[in-house]
């Protein structure tokens, strides 16, 4: 029994909560260990484990860098994370290593979408803030003019970024009938825009002209920090800006200047940096920003899915064939 366990390849898995349709999977046909705490698994212990493991599945809030897979040792065949971001794991790193890469795009598209729709509606009709005055004693009566918000209708929408995600956004802002939804990406798509009827428009013009900003993109060298003090000052005053994407796009002092001051009108971000957001962070100060715990894929089938598209790329990687979804 002892041979065979140990001719079974070696999987570590960084989180004790992913959905077990996924480790049972992987549990048909490989050894599989798990850190057992709900808080990340410390460096230290990362760098422990996953010695002499033929695949690490792993998440965002792991950094998969040279010193993992030195650590690992030259038999690690596979990283698989229950993300479609990736900017956590050093991907160059992992190719020169003939290393494989796993992702999980296309299955959290609707959910992320779905939650930018309702990060969106949560910020600019005031949700939160309506909802403390219920329970503070706010409420005195109907008012006219009382806790009103800025419509999406007849306004114009600017979407950083218009992959998959920003693609469903765009398709769910439509039936809000907005003037215009224009995306800003390096690439034009123009056979996708069409779709949502969304035109192409630089950096500069959405900042300057946008009443709702909503960041889609990727986390990459080129995105880091575009969201500074300058892309701020540029925007309109009844702005709302919403990000999904990663706080990483974002200078995050320069955002919270811009909501003190009110250069814009209010923010709605369900990432930050860092995460968790500490409780004395300036940003919780704030009346015009609502914060989510970075819960954009966070629907149950969606998790679940997650979690077995991960388990099926490490077994696909460990047998050599095509995986479901490879970062190349
Ligand atoms: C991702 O997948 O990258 C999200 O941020 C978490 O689902």
């Amino acid at each position: 029994h002892k041979a065979t366990m140990s001719s079974l390849p070696s999987v570590f898995v960084t989180r004790p909560d992913v959905d077990n349709s996924g480790l049972e999977l992987l549990r048909k046909s490989c050894n599989v260990t798990s850190w057992s705490q709900t808080i990340p698994v410390p460096r230290d212990e990362l760098l422990r484990q996953v010695k002499g493991k033929d695949a690490l599945y792993c998440a965002l809030t792991d950094k998969i860098d040279a010193d993992v897979l030195d650590a690992a040792g030259a038999q690690l065949k596979c990283v698989a994370t229950i993300s479609v971001g990736f900017e956590h794991i050093d991907v160059q790193e992992c190719k020169k290593r003939g290393i494989r890469v796993g992702y999980t795009p296309d299955v959290l598209t609707d959910a992320t979408a779905e939650l930018t729709l309702a990060l969106l509606l949560a910020t600019n009709r005031r949700l939160f803030e309506a909802n403390k005055q219920v329970y503070n004693g706010g409420w005195k009566s109907w008012a006219p003019m009382w806790m009103c918000g800025q419509g999406l209708k007849n306004s114009r929408v600017g979407l950083y970024g218009f992959g998959r995600i920003g693609q469903e956004i765009a398709a769910r802002i439509l039936p809000f009938k907005p003037s215009q939804i224009t995306y800003t990406t390096r690439t034009a798509r123009p056979a996708e825009a069409a779709k949502v009827n969304a035109q192409l428009v630089d950096f500069d013009e959405m900042l300057c002209l946008s009443d709702f900003i909503v960041v889609c993109c990727s986390l990459t060298p080129d995105t880091k920090e575009i969201f500074n003090a300058s892309a701020f000052k540029k925007m309109k005053p009844n702005c709302i800006f919403i990000n999904t994407a990663r706080g990483g796009v974002v200078d995050q002092n320069a955002l919270y200047d811009a909501l003190l001051s009110k250069r814009i009108l209010a923010a709605g971000l369900d990432v930050t940096t860092p995460e968790p957001l500490p409780l004395d962070d300036p940003l919780l100060k704030l009346e015009n920003i609502v914060i989510l715990p970075h819960i954009g894929s966070a629907d149950i089938e969606t998790r679940k899915e997650m979690s077995r598209i991960t388990a099926r790329n490490i077994l696909a990687a460990l047998n050599g064939c095509q995986m479901e979804a490879e970062v190349i």
